[in-house]
C-alpha cells in the first residue's frame, strides 16, 4: 500500500503551454448545438486542414446538460445521446473534446451546473474523456449576493473558492483537463486566475459578430500582457471569423490582433459551411505561428496616432510581430520606424498576410492600410 504523502496535486506543465486552439459551439450554434453538429465540426476540422494548422479542441458550450440521476450524476440531455461515444469519436480524429459548466446551480442558459456536485461532475467528465472545461460564473453570482450581501470582499473570496474547488476536483481525476475561467474579467481575474488553476480566463464580457464589439474588446486589452504566459492566458473571447457580420478586412484585424494578444484561437463559425476566404483567415500559418510563439509573451500597444495603432509582440530569437491597425473608416497610411521598436535599418521584414518579404527605407516602412484593416509584419534581426 502506498501511504498518502500529503503532496499537493499540481497541474500538468504541458497543458496550454501555448494558447489553446480549437473551436467552440456557442458563437454560431448557441442553444441549438447537438451531437451531430459536434461530429460535423470535428470532421470539418480535419478535412479543412484546420487540425493540421494547430486547431485541437472541439468545445461544446452551454445547453448540453440534462438531469441528475438519483445518485446526483449529471447526464447529457437528448441532444447528446452518448457523451462517451462522442468523445471517442472526436479523439479518433486526433482532436480533443471540451465541455461547459459553472459553479452555480444553473448555467447562463438555465441548464443544470455544478453547484454542490463539483467532484462528481469532474469525475463524470474524466470518465467521458473530456479534455477541456469552460467554467462560467453565471448563477453563482446570486449565491454570492445572497450569502454575503453588501460584502464585495466576501463575495470575491467565495468566487475564488468556487473556482479553486473545481480546480481541485479536476486535478483529483488525474486527467489533464484545460481549465477555462469564464467570469467576464471581474475583479481583475488576470491577477489571480493562475492561483485557482486557470489555464485561461475571459478578460471581458461576451463578444459578438460586429466590428464595434470585436474592436472594442481587442484594442481594449491594453496592459494585460504581464499576466499571460505558458499555461495561463488572457482570453478576450472566441473568434467570430466567418459568422458574416464583419468584412474580410475586419476579420483579418480580429485574427491578427488575437495572435498578437497571445489569445486562445477558438473558432466560432460553422466549420462545415466555410468559405475559402474564412478558411484562409483561420489557417494562415505565419499568423498562427505568432499566436503560438513558444516564448508565450503577450503583445501590447506600442503607439497610437489618430485612429491608427501599432501593436507589437516579442517572439523567439529576438524577432517581433507588429500589427499596423487602422481603426478609421477611411484608408490611412501607417509608418513603422524600426528604431522605435528596437531594430536597426538592417532588420528583415515580412508581410504575414501577403506571405512576402518587404523592405524598409532608411529604417522606415510606410504602408496604406484599408479601413478597419491591418498590415501584419514579422521583423527579424
Ligand atoms: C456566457 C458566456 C458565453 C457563453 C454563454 C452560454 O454568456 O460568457 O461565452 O458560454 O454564457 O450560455
Amino acid at each position: 500500500m502506498v501511504a498518502f504523502t500529503g503532496t499537493a496535486l499540481s497541474q500538468d506543465p504541458t497543458l496550454a503551454a501555448t494558447p489553446p486552439m480549437g473551436w467552440n459551439s456557442w458563437n454560431h450554434f448557441a442553444g441549438r448545438v447537438d451531437d451531430a453538429d459536434i461530429r460535423a465540426a470535428a470532421d470539418a476540422m480535419v478535412s479543412s486542414g484546420m487540425r493540421d494548422a494547430g486547431y485541437l479542441y472541439v468545445n461544446i458550450d452551454d445547453t448540453w446538460e440534462g438531469q441528475r440521476d438519483a445518485n446526483g450524476v449529471i447526464h447529457a440531455n437528448e441532444k447528446f445521446p452518448d457523451m462517451k461515444a462522442l468523445a471517442d469519436y472526436v479523439h479518433s480524429k486526433g482532436l480533443k473534446l471540451g465541455i461547459y459548466s459553472g459553479p452555480g446551480p444553473k448555467t447562463c442558459a438555465g441548464y443544470p451546473a455544478s453547484y454542490g456536485h463539483e467532484t462528481q461532475d469532474a469525475q463524470t467528465y474524466a470518465a467521458w474523456g473530456i479534455d477541456y472545461l469552460k467554467y462560467d460564473l453565471c448563477s453563482f453570482r446570486q449565491i454570492m449576493r445572497t450569502q454575503a450581501p453588501h460584502d464585495p470582499q466576501k463575495q470575491f473570496e467565495m468566487e475564488k473558492a468556487a473556482y479553486e474547488k473545481m480546480h481541485q476536483a479536476l486535478l483529483a481525476t488525474g486527467r489533464p483537463i484545460v481549465f477555462s475561467l469564464c467570469q467576464y474579467g471581474l475583479n481583475d481575474v488576470w491577477k489571480w486566475g493562475t492561483s485557482v488553476g486557470g489555464n485561461l480566463w475571459r478578460t471581458t464580457d461576451d463578444i459578438n459578430d460586429t466590428w464595434e464589439r470585436m474592436s472594442d474588446i481587442g484594442f481594449g486589452q491594453l496592459g494585460l500582457a504581464q499576466y499571460a504566459g505558458p499555461g495561463h492566458w488572457n482570453d478576450p473571447d472566441m473568434l467570430e471569423i466567418g459568422n458574416g457580420g464583419m468584412t474580410e478586412d475586419e476579420y483579418r484585424t480580429h485574427m491578427s490582433l488575437w495572435a498578437i494578444l497571445a489569445a486562445p484561437l477558438l473558432a466560432g463559425n460553422d466549420l462545415s459551411k466555410m468559405s475559402p476566404e474564412t478558411l484562409a483567415l483561420l489557417t494562415n500559418k505565419e499568423v498562427i505561428a505568432v499566436d503560438q510563439d513558444p516564448l508565450g509573451k503577450q503583445g501590447d500597444r506600442a503607439s497610437a496616432l489618430g485612429m491608427t495603432e501599432i501593436w507589437t509582440r516579442p517572439l523567439r530569437n529576438g524577432a517581433l510581430a507588429a500589427g499596423l491597425f487602422n481603426r478609421d473608416d477611411t484608408e490611412q497610411a501607417i509608418t513603422l520606424n524600426l528604431h522605435d521598436i528596437g531594430f536597426t535599418d538592417h532588420a528583415k521584414l515580412r508581410d504575414l498576410w501577403k506571405h512576402q518579404d518587404v523592405s524598409a527605407t532608411h529604417g522606415s516602412f510606410t504602408v496604406t492600410v484599408p479601413p478597419h484593416g491591418v498590415v501584419m509584419l514579422k521583423i527579424s534581426r
